[in-house]
């Protein structure tokens, strides 16, 4: 990151899932110093393997909930992205510990360790989640009250006013991503690798959550990284939140019908479990307004479907992920 201070030592929970291990390789390419700090419950140390003790990544195989090395970890950093968290919206509703512990007091606790150092900065992957069934579309960043329908949406609501608090008493800034669908290589969660999952062991038939009728933002990792670095740049406020996604939409019937072709399939028999919802907590219409985004000078590169097709390709071997910067 240029504009700010440098040299700049990041700290980066969950540094070893989907989003963030493009992260890891964005900041090597820049030159910065690295450390991540990840259990690995959802992420693979083998993403960032090759970066690790050279590059200037060190890994840090630990839990948030562990506040004495999640302190002790922090040491000596400068930028803190926090994008550790429960990713499994579903599984959620199951153990429902799941979100208030690895998304809210986890967040927490990178607080305390970020108030324990006097550390100045943080990025936070927050979630359109949290807007739950938006009475309006597209959904602003002024949108309120929000009414989350799951509780990784309520968990990451929480975040954000417990980061919030926590900017305006401790002098801490924060910048806060509300991110739609984010999709690409090395994804873990999502309709687009399950309905690929689904396909490969059973390439006549594909079972759909829903009526396939629900429209969902999707947009690109290295798009999602290069916005947050946009508003990082261009943007002083000392708490802010940004919607980061595409304005367009895809309706799941159409993620299954360009899986479908990216996979070389044909008649295919589609299986609707039925209901406007894929899961309970699913939203199923989302539309985004990125507007406070597109004044900084970002947008996606692709429209939702692009972005769809490329991350099925990129799921499939079919193209490389490609590199952010
Ligand atoms: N991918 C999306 O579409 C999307 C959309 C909205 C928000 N987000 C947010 O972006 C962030 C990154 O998501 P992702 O898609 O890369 O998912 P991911 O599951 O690949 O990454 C989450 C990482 O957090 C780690 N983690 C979880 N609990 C932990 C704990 N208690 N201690 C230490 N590490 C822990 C996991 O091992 C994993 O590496 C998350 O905060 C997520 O809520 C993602």
């Amino acid at each position: 990151m240029s504009s700010k201070s440098e040299p700049v030592r990041h700290f980066i929970t969950g540094g070893a899932g989907f989003i963030g291990s493009h992260l890891v390789e964005r900041l090597v390419v820049q030159g910065d110093k690295v450390t991540v700090y990840d259990n690995l419950s959802s992420g693979h140390k083998d993403w960032i393997q090759h970066h690790i003790d050279k590059d200037g990544v060190r890994f840090i195989e630990a839990d948030m909930l562990d506040m004495d090395s999640l302190t002790q970890a922090m040491a000596g950093h400068d930028l803190v992205w926090h994008l550790g968290a429960n990713t499994d919206i579903p599984a959620g509703r199951l153990d429902v510990g799941l979100d208030i512990n690895n998304c809210t007091l986890a967040t927490h606790n990178v607080l305390e360790a970020i108030r324990a150092h006097g550390i100045k900065r943080l990025i936070f992957s927050s979630t359109s989640a949290l807007y739950g069934d938006p009475p309006v579309l597209p959904a602003s960043e002024t949108a309120g009250p929000l009414r989350p329908i799951s509780l990784y949406g309520a968990a990451k609501l929480a975040c954000e006013a417990l980061i919030s608090a926590y900017c305006h008493l401790f002098g801490i800034q924060a910048w806060m991503f509300r991110f739609a669908n984010v999709v690409g290589a090395r994804m873990t969660h999502g309709v687009i690798g399950d309905f690929i999952a689904k396909l490969e062991r059973n390439p006549h038939e594909l079972e759909i959550w829903g009526d396939g009728q629900g429209q969902k933002p999707f947009f690109l990792v290295e798009d999602c990284i290069e916005g947050i670095f946009c508003a990082y740049r261009k943007t002083d406020e000392w708490c802010d939140v940004f919607n980061l996604g595409t304005t367009t939409a895809t309706r799941i019937h159409n993620v299954a019908a360009i899986v479908i072709e990216e996979m070389g399939l044909a008649d295919v028999d589609l299986k609707y479990t039925g209901g406007r919802r894929g899961f309970p907590g699913d939203v199923p219409e989302l539309l985004l307004d990125a507007s406070k985004m597109k004044l900084l000078g970002w947008q996606a590169s692709h429209t939702s479907d692009e972005a769809v097709r490329i991350a099925a390709r990129r799921l499939l071997g079919k193209e490389a992920g490609l590199k952010v910067g």
